[in-house]
């Protein structure tokens, strides 16, 4: 298989049409047979995978190129995400506007050519997928909760629900409630996840206030975290659960990592994944 086929059979298992603006080929490979996946890959770990036989390293997370520029449209998804769950198109664009705002001078001002650099140097192939591992992780937690919950839930009947997960149970991290109680109910919930990063205060706000009871997030910084809590009490009705990163990382990417090996690729894991 080449770099271009792996990154269609990603595509394909997310349902995308379209290569998100988070996800590249930096350096193609022609004939991968073995390939090494990882949630974060630093230039080291490129020279590691050389020496140890490997045509082609996959980081999950953004390495370098149009995937570090461009990554602030990925955001975009979140818009996509509330207005499925019935928040009005101006609050979920503005949402989204004010992450693009926040995200962009950070993608302007990164250095998007570090790790392919390393990559050309060494003579190994390098690409990373982002979204469509994390697409199929929202997918699987969103369709696990709307199968397996009780009718009236609690916000910890959702959090034993997706301890059903197995990427969830062998993580060394729980799921936390960050925000509310764990005995409040679950009322309508979302699964922020699957476009870019968390939605930080201006997605949890825009679900909120427009019908939004509980909100799933993978990860939240202290900041962001502090002033939801500011603004909707910390033990008050709505509630945020925090799913844990490398965990909720890992369903999407084991989901490709099963499909490649299927297809005869010599796959290993590394650096965070939870290969269960
Ligand atoms: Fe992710
Ligand atoms: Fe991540």
């Amino acid at each position: 298989m080449d770099t271009q086929e792996i990154l269609d059979v990603a595509l394909r298992l997310a349902k995308q049409s379209e290569v998100p603006a988070d996800t590249t080929i930096n350096v193609p490979s022609k004939d991968v047979k073995r390939a090494l996946i990882g949630i974060d890959v630093d230039p080291a770990d490129l020279l590691l995978a050389k020496e140890k036989g490997y045509d082609l390293v996959i980081a999950h997370h953004p390495t370098g190129g149009s995937a570090i520029l461009n990554f602030p449209k990925v955001l975009a998804k979140h818009g996509d995400i509330l207005q499925r769950h019935d928040v009005p198109i101006q609050a979920a664009s503005s949402a989204v506007r004010e992450l693009q705002e926040e995200r962009e001078p950070r993608a302007h001002a990164e250095n998007y050519d570090h790790l392919p650099s390393v990559a050309r140097m060494i003579g190994i192939g390098l690409m990373c997928i982002h979204n469509p591992c994390d697409e199929i992780g929202r997918r699987v937690m969103d369709e696990t909760l709307r199968s397996r919950l009780s009718a009236k839930p609690r916000v910890q009947d959702a959090v034993a629900v997706l301890e059903t997960i197995p990427e969830f149970r062998a993580a060394k991290t729980r799921i936390v409630v960050r925000m509310g109680k764990p005995e409040n109910p679950l009322g309508k919930w979302a699964v922020h996840h699957g476009a870019g990063t968390n939605g930080g205060v201006p997605v949890a706000r825009a679900a909120f206030d427009h019908g939004i009871d509980t909100v799933f997030y993978i990860h939240i910084d202290a900041g962001a975290l502090r002033r939801l809590w500011e603004l909707y009490g910390r033990d008050g009705p709505k509630n945020l659960v925090v799913t844990g990163h490398l965990a909720s990382d890992s369903i999407g990417i084991n989901v490709l990592v099963r499909e490649l090996r299927a297809r005869g690729l010599g796959i290993d894991t590394y650096s965070g994944i939870i290969d269960v």
